[in-house]
């Protein structure tokens, strides 16, 4: 595994963050790395698949980026003839996720596209993982893209949705913060690293409150919504249609 040390050197100005070959080369560190809980909400991705796949089903796989939830998913699903479809809008994440899927083997059939997936086409789908992807979508089409996945999903489908949350309160998000760059420091970063990092990330990552995730899954549709992950800022909720 490649380290990221992409913002290890000062920059005079720190341009927005992007899904780029520099950042495919080194994303598996820096997601770890980078995202406290990471590996637990891929890990349990194997566990919601295993229970909620359905037979003659579709499974999506939103933001795939080097494909561990499809990967995860794929490991779990026990039913016959599903399928991953594994969607991602940048080429240099799709180009490095269709040879880490083509080294994978299983009769899991996976789908590896490059597409936008505010253009994306769902149908027929059992369930639906967003692992920390909503958070760089624009925020004025989150509400339109949580109506067509809702409308997308089988009865009894469940989405799974993981993100980065803020707070309403100003000291909980100071606390929050602060906990979450120690995080980090901790796994090597330096004070550098993250106050670049955050600064390239700043008008690239929106994040939520869990509140209007709540609410905005209602809007669409969502029948139960549950907060089932959370560590620091990051959270993961289960949504179920009936
Ligand atoms: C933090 S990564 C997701 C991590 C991945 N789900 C995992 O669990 O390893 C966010 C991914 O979403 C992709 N992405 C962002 N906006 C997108 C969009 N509108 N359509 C498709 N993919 C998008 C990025 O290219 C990036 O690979």
């Amino acid at each position: 595994m490649k380290k990221d040390d992409i913002y290890s050197q000062y920059r005079e100005k720190v341009a927005d963050f992007v899904f780029d070959e520099k950042v495919v080369s080194v994303f598996d560190d820096m997601i770890r790395r980078s995202v406290p809980g990471y590996a637990t909400v891929i890990a349990m991705s194997k566990v919601f698949a295993e229970h909620y796949a359905q037979e003659n089903s579709n499974c999506y796989d939103l933001g795939c980026s080097l494909g561990a939830t499809t990967l995860a998913m794929r490991k779990g699903i026990n039913k016959k003839n599903c399928r991953i479809v594994a969607v991602d809008n940048s080429p240099a994440m799709i180009e490095r996720c269709r040879q880490i899927i083509d080294s994978d083997v299983s009769d899991v059939p996976v789908d590896v596209v490059l597409e936008d997936i505010a253009a994306l086409k769902m149908q027929n789908a059992s369930i639906v993982a967003m692992n920390f992807t909503l958070q760089f979508f624009s925020p004025d089409k989150r509400e339109d893209l949580l109506g067509r996945i809702y409308n997308s999903m089988l009865p009894g489908g469940a989405m799974l949705l993981s993100e980065k949350i803020k707070f309403g309160d100003d000291d909980e998000q100071d606390f929050q913060t602060d906990m979450y760059h120690h995080f980090k420091q901790l796994n090597g970063y330096t004070g550098l690293e993250v106050s670049q990092k955050r600064k390239a990330l700043e008008n690239v990552l929106v994040p939520d409150t869990i509140e209007q995730h709540f609410k905005r899954l209602k809007d669409a549709g969502f029948d139960k919504c549950y907060l089932w992950f959370r560590c620091f800022n990051f959270v993961s909720i289960a949504a179920f249609k009936k």
